[in-house]
């Protein structure tokens, strides 16, 4: 990969100067979907796949970009000094607003840079190309300029950039994987405080496979920030007759004893869910921590069913694709993964059923949906690098 980004580097930008290249994941949700910006548990890893550059500092205050995905856009140029969010710079609005989120906190960044990108994520499949391109592009800059901070940091960096640049109003989990990761460990992260945890992923013999439904997100973003706002307005309701912070600080008991304090049905489902998938994601640590995979692939199961029904945000596409799992020999649990109205699923299979799993649900999909589904089988790996 790096022989590859380096020869297109060179073709680009020309070969001259030191030419340093860096690496930064993926990220796939295990379990926890939705609960980040409702103070719950997210329980993510960082994939082996992701986001590859090769970059040059510069001399003086110009911004090249370009990326190997999207090469029909040329080279999108801008400059440290102006950096301001621009419809027709595209995908190249992720790295500037990293690069303005740094400043922004007071970092120093005098000179520009080149830098080529290329990613082998699925684009828009829900496992965080984006976030995975805002990591490294804040990993790049610490590197380059030698700024002093802590992954952690940088992470609160990408989503800033992610949430006042972009107008994405994400939660921390995606950058927090991504900054995070560690090979082999899923990530227990409570969001209402940022603790984090690592935990082994021994699967004995079962592998994780995504399956990218190919639905391109569209409404997405809007309903994203729908549903946020739908968990804001039953949190304050909830207010009213109880002490919390968050919707992560209740238990189902809890929830159900005061949930008519909700004015109104969808926003009682929004809540619910939010509620529940919070404490299943402490159940399901707890139950891979006791060596229990057939039990953490049932919440992951039940995980779908409440994002389907009580959460809304699954769809035909995604739906098919897990149903059908649920039916395929040697599938211990499969869920959606990411923000969900199309994306990625996730599902854990074992290792002797993989090729069967893969062709039956893809027939089926293929069959039911019209086009096909993309599958991968992916490996837990580590946070940015230098490559
Ligand atoms: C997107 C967001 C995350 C999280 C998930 C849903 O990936 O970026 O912050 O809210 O959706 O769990």
């Amino acid at each position: 990969m790096k022989e590859k980004i380096l020869e297109k580097f060179s073709e680009i930008f020309g070969n001259d100067g030191e030419i340093q290249t860096f690496f930064a994941p993926g990220r796939v949700n295990l379990i926890g979907e939705h609960t980040d910006y409702n103070g719950g548990h997210v329980f993510p890893c960082a994939l082996t796949i992701g986001t590859y550059a090769a970059v040059r500092k510069r001399k003086d205050k110009t911004l090249r970009f370009y990326s190997m995905n999207f090469e029909h856009l040329g080279i999108i140029t801008s400059s440290i000094l102006e950096l301001t969010y621009k419809k027709e710079d595209d995908w190249a609005n992720y790295p500037k607003g990293v690069i303005w989120a740094l400043k922004h906190r007071g970092y120093e960044i005098e000179e520009g840079m080149d830098v080529l990108y290329f990613g082998n994520i699925p684009n828009a499949s829900g496992l965080s190309s984006s976030a995975s391109l805002e990591v490294l592009t804040g990993y790049i800059l610490k590197e380059l300029f030698q700024l002093n901070f802590y992954m952690l940091e940088l992470a609160l960096i990408s989503q800033f950039a992610e949430n006042k640049f972009i107008g994405v109003n994400c939660g921390i989990m995606d950058q927090f994987a991504v900054a995070m990761g560690k090979k082999d460990n899923a990530i227990f992260l409570d969001t209402s405080n940022l603790a984090c945890e690592y935990a082994p992923i021994k699967l004995e013999n079962a592998k994780i496979v995504i399956a990218s439904s190919n639905k391109k997100r569209g409404l997405g973003d809007s309903k994203y920030n729908e549903r946020r706002s739908e968990c804001e307005e039953a949190l304050k309701e909830l207010k009213t007759v109880l002490t919390i912070e968050s919707l992560g600080d209740l238990t189902e008991e809890e929830f159900e004893a005061h949930k008519k304090a909700i004015g109104d049905p969808v926003r009682v489902k929004r809540a619910k869910h939010a509620v529940y998938e919070n404490q299943r994601t402490i159940k399901a640590v707890k139950a891979l921590k006791a060596n229990d995979i057939a039990e953490f692939g049932q919440l992951m199961n039940a995980s779908h069913v409440s994002l389907r029904d009580d959460y809304e945000v699954t769809g035909i596409e995604l739906d098919t694709l897990v149903e059908t799992a649920w039916t395929q020999k040697g599938v211990i649990g499969s869920r959606m993964t990411g923000a969900g109205f199309g994306g990625c699923t996730v599902s854990i299979v074992e290792e002797g059923y993989v090729q069967e799993f893969i062709e039956n649900v893809g027939k089926t999909y293929e069959n039911k949906i019209g086009y096909k589904a993309d599958f991968y089988v992916v490996d837990i790996g580590n946070g940015p690098s230098r490559i």
